[in-house]
């Protein structure tokens, strides 16, 4: 008996920093994947071809943070949140690039959940993987990357209600091309990340759920930086929005610019883009046949996505959403 599995990673293509107040998002999965091919066994061991050292675990895990090599806390992460009857013994194989902000981790921690045997829905299994992820890396990361790879489908973006975790896949129109562009390798993501959820928890405690809130209930937050904090996810909330029904509509001008206003929105008020960055996005924004780009993901550094007409641009990869992680055998 053999086990086979796949999970694709993601990019988002507008909604960043919302996820983790119950906010809107709306990513699409991408063509790559990481696989998993193996047969049951009593314990774990998992080689993978990017990494020197394999992952060698038992299924008892208290602590996923201590576990050696660093990329085999993800795999202690889904271990200790599952409790699997039983374990692997396989390999691994991703052309997702690591650290890029395309989500390699979270399409490692579903895989690794199919291969140990997940029985459930994609909810739940993308509910079990943030568990996952937040124990193994300590980060307090939303729901985004491993719903939108759990829920992914073919030719659909998702859009996201990350409060009421409903999930309605939007339609790509075929007279588009999605363009991801890596940029630089992620740098200083961790504490940035958690002192933004904390910045939004403070906004909280002033105005309530940002998710309910107004622009102009971020008006009283008295402490500036807060605020723009606050404006940012409110406005993003709304961008997200507009953007599902002029992305379903056909009207890619328009969605282009709202993909502009977002990434304006997280480099002004949010700083989590970096000049490179916004290099990026600008030069992308001069060619013909752009409608679009923006930072997309964590920032601090990964990828910028486009949304472009068919062949405007030479560089970067054209992706395509695909079906969500699935058992292959
Ligand atoms: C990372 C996190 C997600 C989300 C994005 C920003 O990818 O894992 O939960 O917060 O950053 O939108």
């Amino acid at each position: 008996m053999t086990i086979h599995v796949r999970a694709p990673g993601r990019v988002n293509l507008i909604g960043d920093h919302t996820d983790y107040t119950g906010g809107m998002v709306m990513p699409m999965t991408i063509d790559r994947w990481t696989e998993i091919r193996g047969v049951p066994a009593d314990n774990i061991s998992l080689r993978s071809e990017n990494e020197s050292q394999p992952a060698e675990l038992g299924l008892q895990i208290d602590d996923p943070q201590h576990v050696e090599p660093p990329w085999a806390k993800y795999v202690a992460g889904v271990v200790a949140e599952l409790q699997p009857y039983g374990g692997i013994h396989g390999t691994i194989v991703t052309d997702i690039p690591i650290g890029a902000g395309l989500s390699s981790s979270a399409a490692l921690e579903l895989a690794v959940a199919l291969a140990l045997g997940f029985e459930g829905d994609a909810t739940t299994l993308a509910q079990l993987c943030r568990r996952a992820e937040i124990r193994a890396s300590g980060v307090p990361c939303g729901i985004m990357d491993q719903l939108v790879i759990a829920a992914g489908q073919a030719n659909r973006a998702l859009l996201i209600d990350c409060g009421d975790v409903t999930v309605e896949p939007v339609p790509i129109p075929d007279d588009v091309e999605v363009v991801v562009q890596f940029v630089a390798h992620r740098v200083l993501v961790s504490s940035a990340y958690a002192k933004r959820v904390a910045e939004c928890e403070r906004a909280e405690a002033e105005i309530g759920p940002l998710r309910n809130a107004t622009l102009h209930d971020t008006l009283s937050i008295t402490d500036p930086v807060i605020r723009a904090r606050a404006q940012h996810v409110v406005s993003e909330n709304e961008r997200v929005r507009e953007f599902a029904q002029l992305l379903a509509g056909g009207d890619l001008a328009a969605a282009g610019v709202l993909m502009v206003a977002s990434h304006n929105s997280l480099r002004d008020l949010y700083l989590t883009s970096t000049p490179v960055m916004d290099a990026a996005v600008e030069h992308l924004l001069q060619q013909r046949g752009v409608y679009g780009a923006r930072m997309t993901g964590g920032g601090f550094g990964g990828c910028v996505v486009a949304l472009t007409e068919p062949g405007a641009l030479d560089d970067g990869w054209i992706v395509r959403a695909v079906d969500g992680a699935h058992r292959v055998s």
